[in-house]
């Protein structure tokens, strides 16, 4: 397949394993695998391996199982919005941006559809295309190997992202 057919997403089956009223779980499967474009399946396996890297945190999924085209892993509630918006989202983020830090590991594509809040508590999903450094994403990116579209570093797109979601951006 050629470059014209480029698919810029990976795109996921999200349908939400319930346990009783509640979403428990969700499966993210790679539906398409395109080779002369982005390798989808180098993407799965840096998103298994930053989740379990990060796996201490409690703004992270956790992983429940993995095969060979698709993730289970634990429910993280809602998209952020106005009206979900925990009034300590700030020091939620800003806990976020250092934790990252700590590790190092560098998101690389936050945006509103990355951060997630479930009973009161934000979560950052979506792994693909973290790295260490944001100097390693930038090199990746000049060398036209990473197809995200976040022109900011991590703790500029957080809080940025809800600052704007809770109207103070
Ligand atoms: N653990 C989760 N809990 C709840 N919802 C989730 C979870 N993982 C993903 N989602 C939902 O599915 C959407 C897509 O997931 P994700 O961003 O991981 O997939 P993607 O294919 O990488 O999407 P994109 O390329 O648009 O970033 C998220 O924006 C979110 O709404
Ligand atoms: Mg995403």
């Amino acid at each position: 397949m050629g470059s014209s057919a480029r698919i810029k997403r990976l795109s996921a089956d999200l349908q939400p394993v319930m346990e009783g009223e509640r979403p428990a779980f969700v499966k993210k499967t790679l539906l398409r695998a395109v080779r002369g474009c982005w390798d989808f399946e180098a993407l799965m396996a840096n998103e298994v391996m930053w989740l379990k890297r990060l796996a201490e945190f409690r703004w992270v999924p956790r992983i429940v199982a993995v095969e060979e085209l698709s993730i289970l892993m634990t429910y993280c509630g809602e998209k952020a919005c106005l009206a979900n918006l925990p009034d300590d989202w700030r020091e939620q983020a800003e806990r976020i941006v250092a934790e990252l830090a700590s590790v190092p590991c560098s998101h690389n594509d936050i945006k509103a559809e990355e951060l997630l809040v479930l009973d009161g508590r934000l979560l950052l999903i979506d792994y693909q295309h973290a790295t260490r450094t944001r100097e390693e994403h930038l090199i990746l990116r000049r060398a036209g190997l990473s197809g995200c579209r976040n022109r900011v570093p991590d703790e500029q797109a957080i809080i940025g992202t809800l600052a704007r979601i809770g109207g103070q951006g």
